[in-house]
């Protein structure tokens, strides 16, 4: 199976060395899952890039993984005043927050409830508005945006909880071939989309989006506990 992996985020077998790096980076990792496990135990009240936010018990949790913070950083530094803002599958609110700080009309979507509800809940918390709609991918979702973000969930499994859709893209990943059909209609000639993905990611979502007319260039990259977290810009050659 061909991975995204190293620097580059080329997609293919690791080197000796990157394999290497890889194993103990899984083996870090391994070390941090207790502590996951009781993080998303409980309701908790937390940080991420100045934002204060409350992650109820079944919300993906944004302080653990680096994609969260990777994106809220980067968007942090867009210009965004008056620009259109979308995020895709918004959890607890962290990066449409930090979008909405910086002065973007932001629409916050999410197939879940429970991230819909924590993320008006954390929009209110920080004294910004966002508009929060429910919605399977763009089902409930109409215009076109300046700037489109996507964490998505990556793993090849179907997802059977709410929480599960954080992680879980479909056997087949039918997550990833809906998002690339459906986001052009919602784009417009000079749409900023950005995508976050860890390395040793399945190269199938580049290969998707390539079936669609995207391809992935890197954005920006970042390196915590030996594995790169990636933002891919999509655009469309
Ligand atoms: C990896 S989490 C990222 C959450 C948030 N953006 C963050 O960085 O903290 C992926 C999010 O996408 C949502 N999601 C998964 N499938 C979706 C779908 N078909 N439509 C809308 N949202 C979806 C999940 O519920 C989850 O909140």
């Amino acid at each position: 199976m061909d991975i995204y992996v190293g620097a580059s985020a080329r997609a293919g077998q690791p080197t000796r060395l990157q394999a290497l790096r890889r194993r103990l980076s899984g083996a870090l990792q391994a070390g941090a899952r207790p502590y996951i496990r009781w993080w998303m135990s409980g309701e908790r009240v937390t940080r991420v890039r100045g934002v204060r936010l409350r992650v109820p018990v079944g919300v993906f949790p944004p302080r653990l993984f680096h994609s969260t913070k990777l994106v809220c950083r980067t968007v942090d530094q867009l210009d965004l005043v008056g620009k259109s803002f979308l995020e895709v599958g918004c959890g607890s609110g962290a990066i449409s927050v930090v979008a909405a700080r910086r002065r973007a009309k932001v629409t916050a979507i999410d197939i879940s409830d429970a991230a819909c509800a924590a993320t008006r809940a954390n929009a209110a918390l920080n004294g910004v508005p966002i508009e929060v709609i429910e919605s399977d991918l763009f089902a409930n979702v109409s215009g076109t945006f300046d700037v489109a973000v996507i964490t998505p969930p990556f793993f090849r499994h179907d997802p059977s909880t709410q929480l599960d859709h954080a992680f879980h893209a479909g056997a087949n990943f039918e997550y990833f071939h809906r998002l690339f059909e459906q986001l052009p209609a919602h784009l417009h000639t000079d749409s900023l989309v950005l995508l976050s993905l860890a390395e040793g990611c399945d190269a199938a979502i580049g290969e998707i989006a390539r079936e669609c007319g995207f391809e992935l260039q890197i954005h920006r990259r970042w390196m915590v506990l030996l594995q790169f977290t990636y933002v891919f810009r999509l655009v469309r050659p």
